[in-house]
């Protein structure tokens, strides 16, 4: 029997795919999520999955009692996933001690109680933030971190540099940090994937809603950046595949396979893709039209980031293997089952 391994946020995007994948590798999964950002339901379309309805608890990560009471219900976990946190970029510039508070005391809470319980190592769950706008690309882990130019990219730099400070202090465990460069899709059983709130900011989740009909058209935020057809260029890495990575690194810590007590990777597919060509892209895989026009720059975005992933391919044993045209119908898949169940 493989270790119960305690999924933080796990019923938010990229946790629920991961708790997906960590169960088909047999580990039992106990979530806490406060479904600040995700439903409930999202257990329902993990149990369709892997036929195992992982345990939830319903509560919040700055809260230590709620902690040390799942710790009670659920002996013997041994690693953590840290997903949950705060991560829309433009409302962390509206309210950044809600970010600073969320995403900082959640961490720091997991960090004192896996001294205290004696879990042996925590995954995290960084950002291509930290590398801002990089001079070279692709960017490997030792590329500069730049100053964050957000609350929330903050967190990130922060959190980081608090794994590191503990760790190098003598905890008794391990971590992992894993920096996305910039997750897209859905499971392809189309039972579970991102359900943002309100009117996305981000590009897919924007992109299939247009494409449904949700969204008049799709605005394209500039075409005048130093790209090949002028629109930034981002590595899209499908998030079945990031999922896959979270269970490799878990194993890594758990069964001791590096003397590091902190390790870094990158988590893309190496390839730069413009919005011009994603859209393009998403087009010729679907079948279906995305209406859309070039405007204005989108302040503070970054012209062209993506990834150097040899370091999870070589050390990890990883590498993203979804083509992107899969994503892209994968992505369009989970819109029509959104609108299947009438949720949008
Ligand atoms: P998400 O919002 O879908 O999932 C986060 C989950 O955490 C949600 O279910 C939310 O309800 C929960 N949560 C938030 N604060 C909590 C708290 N204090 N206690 C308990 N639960 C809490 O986000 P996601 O896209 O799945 O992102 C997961 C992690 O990956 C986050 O840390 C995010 O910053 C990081 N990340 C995401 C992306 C991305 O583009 N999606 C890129 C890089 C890094
Ligand atoms: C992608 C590209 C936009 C919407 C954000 C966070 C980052 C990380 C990943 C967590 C950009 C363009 C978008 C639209 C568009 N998250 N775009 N029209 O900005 O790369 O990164 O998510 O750590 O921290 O900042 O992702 O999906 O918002 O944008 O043209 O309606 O799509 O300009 O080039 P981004 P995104």
């Amino acid at each position: 029997m493989k270790p119960r391994i305690l999924v933080t946020g796990g019923t938010g995007y990229i946790g629920s795919h991961t708790v997906v994948e960590l169960q088909n590798a047999g580990y039992p999964v106990v979530i806490i999520d406060n479904l600040s950002n995700s439903n409930v339901e999202v257990l329902d379309g993990i149990e369709r999955i892997t036929g195992i309805r992982p345990d939830f608890v319903e509560a919040d990560c700055t809260d230590i009692s709620a902690l040390k009471s799942l710790f009670d219900k659920y002996p013997g976990i041994k690693g953590i996933i840290n997903f949950a946190a705060s991560k829309a970029v433009g409302e962390s510039m509206q309210k950044p001690v809600l970010y600073y508070r969320n995403n900082l005391n959640t961490l720091m809470n997991l960090l004192d109680i896996m001294a205290e319980r004696e879990v042996k190592g925590i995954v995290f769950s960084s950002s291509c933030t930290v590398y801002g706008e990089p001079d070279v690309n692709p960017v490997t882990e030792q590329s500069p971190i730049k100053k964050a130019t957000s609350p929330y990219g903050n967190t990130k730099q922060i959190s980081e540099e608090i794994i590191t400070d503990v760790i190098n202090a003598g905890a008794p465990f391990k971590s992992v940090i894993l920096r996305y460069f910039n997750p897209v899709g859905a499971h392809p059983s189309a039972e579970i994937g991102e359900l943002p709130n309100g009117v996305p900011q981000n590009l897919i989740p924007f992109l299939t809603q247009t494409a449904i009909g949700i969204r008049k058209e799709l605005s394209v935020f500039g075409n005048d950046y130093n790209t090949p057809d002028g629109s930034c260029i981002r590595d899209y890495i499908d998030v079945v595949d990031l999922a896959k990575a979270h269970v490799i690194a878990v194993e890594r810590m758990l069964d001791d396979k590096s003397p590091e007590k902190i390790e870094i990777f990158n988590l893309g597919t190496g390839n730069g893709l413009s919005v011009l060509e994603l859209i393009n892209t998403f087009e010729t895989a679907t079948g279906v039209k995305v209406p859309h026009k070039i405007v204005g720059r989108r302040a503070g975005d970054i012209e062209k980031v993506w990834a150097n992933p040899m370091h999870a391919n070589e050390v990890l044993g990883w590498k993203a293997e979804t083509p992107i045209a899969d994503t892209m119908r994968s992505a369009w898949a989970w819109q029509c089952k959104l609108r299947e169940r009438g949720i949008m």
